[in-house]
């Protein structure tokens, strides 16, 4: 096996090994890499791996450091959409490293390029093709970013889905939204879109389950994912915790169904999430509505400054995809790196890059 598929070093050996003798391997190694690696981490990785990122952030700023830095290793701690776009988004020379190839993302996996194509098939069928737009949420393969590049369309993350939004509706009648059903529509609700003007396109159904009138009527076409994890957040866990803790401010993740995004007080990406907790005065309380580490990190962060964070689902909710970056994971990426050896490089095919890149410049320029 040629060295850029890594054996040497081998895994096995790591995961053997309790967490906390990861540490100093990881910081050393870290220190012999310099400048030539940079470290990105997404909020929802554990603290263990987190603590060592060069840059934390939510998908839209990670995706700005991946396009900006000049370490020619990105050592990418969160999910496999991240690392390919960083890896459309990075120069040739750079190489992007996910540390366990298994970090994947379910709502990612529940649109499937073929789908899409045989989905725009029958737009174009019905003459509805022409003034669609096809938009898709960063959690997306490389291939439906291309698709969406192709044909005049963007990405979007969850920090500039309105704007990306305008930008689209600026350009054609309707929006095709990929893959996430509940971003798509707690945006379009809040643009004033009515419900039954935002379908739901089944990909396993005969014409995605709709009639021939209602997609032509549809202004958003949503596709039908979601993420599993804001899934579990309900409508009566807001009632609880109101009931509970009279004054709590609920914040939720964009993710989550309209019907609990209706009964929350704020709703925001991950980064935005963070900015409402440090902004607000001492004595504040808030139940959060997204994955535990990071609620669990910024309870003990501003617990301090007298701000008490809870989950808004008591058992709280984890991504176990973003999970599997283990700090064993990360020190078998880093040393092997150390020796010259690239591991786990994940590496967008040039034919899609090319329309994947477009279709993600068009989301930095709006924002
Ligand atoms: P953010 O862009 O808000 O960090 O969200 C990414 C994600 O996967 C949320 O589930
Ligand atoms: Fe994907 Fe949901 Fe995990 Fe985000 S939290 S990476 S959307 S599975």
């Amino acid at each position: 096996m040629s060295p850029e598929n890594g054996v040497s070093c081998s895994l096995e050996n790591y995961l053997a090994l309790p967490d906390n003798s990861m540490d100093d391997r990881i910081a050393a190694a870290r220190q012999r890499l310099g400048s030539t690696t940079v470290l990105l981490g997404h909020h929802y990785q554990r603290d263990e791996v987190i603590r060592f990122a060069d840059f934390t952030g939510d998908s839209y700023k990670l995706s700005k450091v991946a396009a900006e830095t000049d370490a020619k290793y990105i050592v990418f701690c969160g999910v496999h959409f991240m690392a390919e776009s960083a890896d459309v988004l990075g120069r040739h020379d750079q190489q992007v490293i996910l540390p366990d190839l298994n970090a994947g993302c379910s709502m990612a996996d529940m649109a499937e390029i073929s789908q899409v194509e045989a989905c725009w098939e029958t737009l174009e069928r019905l003459g509805l093709a022409s003034d669609t737009i096809p938009l898709t949420y960063m959690n997306s393969t490389a291939a439906i970013k291309a698709f969406c590049g192709e044909r005049g369309g963007l990405v979007c993350t969850s920090s500039n889905a309105r704007a990306a939004f305008e930008w689209a509706f600026a350009r054609g009648k309707r929006i095709l939204f990929l893959p996430d059903q509940h971003l798509g529509r707690n945006t379009g609700f809040a643009m004033g879109i009515p419900m039954e003007q935002m379908p739901i396109w089944d990909p396993w159904g005969l014409q995605g389950g709709q009639t021939a009138p209602a997609l032509n009527a549809s202004r958003i076409l949503l596709w039908k994912g979601h993420c599993s994890v804001h899934q579990r957040f309900l409508p009566s866990h807001v009632d609880e915790v109101r009931a509970k803790y009279p004054g709590i401010q609920v914040i939720v993740h964009p993710e989550c169904r309209w019907e609990v995004c209706q009964k929350a007080d704020a709703l925001g990406s991950t980064e935005r999430i963070i900015k409402v907790v440090e902004d607000a005065p001492s004595g504040s309380t808030f139940a959060i509505g997204t994955e535990i580490h990071l609620v669990n990190r910024l309870a003990k962060q501003f617990a301090p400054q007298g701000k008490k964070i809870i989950s808004l689902e008591s058992n709280g909710c984890l991504c176990t995809t973003m999970y599997r970056i283990s700090p064993q994971h990360l020190a078998w990426a880093l040393e092997n790196l150390v020796e010259g050896r690239v591991v786990n490089r994940i590496k967008v095919r040039d034919s899609v890059k090319h329309w994947a890149r477009v279709a993600l410049d068009r989301m930095l320029e709006i924002k």
